[in-house]
């Protein structure tokens, strides 16, 4: 079973972006996480990011037509893009496990992250576990198949 693994705008800056934050392990650290859960739990993961939302609107399209369940890390389009909500409920439409991650807990942050424009639409959330907020999104998809 195939898994993308998608991140949003600058997540590619784990390790330097706000350690405090975020940590001091890079996205380099978190790909390989993500693989390893992956490889444990029998799912062919795959990890992107951009900072693009029109290429992440289209990592969705794609996973629907191939088929493929997501674990998805809006970052900041979290809380205000209503393109990237409408293609995550497409996902969720077609049957597909979307699970939503984050690695803080929005919910202990600025006020402008307790909205989430992707939760309605998302399967489920994961949020302020670390890299471990993955790992718990994959033990999710697995254990739903
Ligand atoms: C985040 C939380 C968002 O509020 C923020 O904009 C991010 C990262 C997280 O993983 O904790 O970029 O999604």
């Amino acid at each position: 079973t195939r898994v993308l693994v998608l991140n949003g705008p600058n997540l590619g800056r784990l390790g330097v972006r706000e350690p405090e934050v975020y940590g001091s392990a890079s996205y380099a650290d978190l790909v390989a996480a993500a693989r390893s859960w992956g490889e444990e739990l029998g799912l062919s993961v795959e990890v992107r990011q951009t900072d693009d939302e029109s290429e992440l609107v289209g990592w969705l399209h794609e996973a629907v037509d191939a088929a493929t369940h997501v674990v998805l890390n809006p970052a900041a389009f979290t809380h205000y893009s209503y393109a990237l909500r409408d293609a995550a409920a497409q996902v969720t439409k077609a049957g597909l496990q979307l699970v939503e991650v984050h690695l803080s807990n929005p919910y202990a942050r600025e006020t402008f992250r307790h909205v989430s424009v992707i939760g309605p639409v998302a399967s489920g959330t994961v949020a302020g576990f670390g890299f471990g907020s993955y790992e718990l999104a994959l033990r999710a998809i697995a254990g739903r198949l």
